[in-house]
């Protein structure tokens, strides 16, 4: 499997997405895969006020926007910024004296999020086309990386943690939410397209997701929360152990 086999089937998948994006496509249901409105991961506060077009089109696994402990006037970047909650999110938190940008690199997706950008009236948002493994991102410009549920997705992880260090500014934070696995999955199994574009078998180790922020540079790495993920993707037998966790790490001065 190339890497652009993998990028074509993901991109595949969250087209179709967000080409049938409607309001309440998961209902109440609690067997949502990855492919379903997440909006029940945030707390019911922070999402006051969003349209329901942002919120049923929420695909992570968690909330990076609270443990990133924004300020005003800060610079965001968004890692898969899909149809863009995390961003709307941390545009209200940085002002209209911050900057928000989410990177994606499926078009009906970033039609959806400027859609929804139009709809809030956001300003200092911005979202541009453009795979998290060679940003379309100035080095040394932003002040807080996030993601949600997406560098499982990735085929490199280790160019996706470089890009981050790359555009960060010195002192700069990540914050991350993400599927990983304690173990690792079998080469058959990821092999699976299906899976790996469903946020499963793209997933690693988290001693080896840490290990790789670790040799990129990144200090202070913290897995602050990691939960069980079998709610949100679903396992099989002879997969590793899933789960959602929460990541934070920094880059030095
Ligand atoms: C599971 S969705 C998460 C979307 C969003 N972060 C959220 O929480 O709703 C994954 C998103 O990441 C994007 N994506 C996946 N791999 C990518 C890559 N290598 N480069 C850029 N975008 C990618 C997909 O197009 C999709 O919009």
């Amino acid at each position: 499997m190339t890497q652009s086999d993998i990028h074509a089937a993901v991109q595949q998948r969250y087209g179709a997405i967000a080409d049938s994006a409607a309001p309440s496509c998961c209902g109440d249901s609690s067997d949502c895969g990855c492919d379903s409105a997440n909006a029940t991961l945030y707390d019911s506060a922070l999402l006051e006020g969003l349209p329901v077009d942002v919120t049923n089109l929420s695909l992570g696994c968690g909330d990076p926007v609270s443990i990133a402990s924004l300020n005003p006037g800060e610079t965001v970047l968004d890692l898969g910024s899909g149809g863009g909650i995390d961003c709307f999110l941390a545009a209200r938190q940085v002002g209209d004296s911050g900057y928000v940008i989410g990177v994606d690199m499926t078009p009906a997706m970033l039609m959806k999020a400027n859609a929804n950008k139009v709809q809030m009236g956001a300003h200092n948002v911005e979202f541009r086309k453009g795979q998290i493994e060679a940003l379309p991102v100035t080095d040394n410009s932003i002040d807080v990386v996030m993601s949600n549920c997406v560098i499982n997705l990735s085929p490199d992880k280790t160019a996706v943690f470089g890009e981050a260090f790359r555009v960060l500014k010195p002192g700069g934070r990540v914050s991350i939410s993400d599927i990983v696995t304690e173990g690792e999955f079998s080469e058959s199994l990821r092999a699976d397209m299906a899976k790996w574009s469903e946020c499963v078998t793209g997933a690693i180790d988290v001693e080896s997701y840490t290990g790789l922020m670790r040799e990129t540079g990144f200090v202070d790495i913290q897995v602050v929360s990691k939960v069980d993920a079998e709610g949100i993707v679903p396992r099989q037998d002879g997969m590793p152990r899933i789960f959602s966790a929460r990541i934070t790490a920094t880059k030095p001065v």
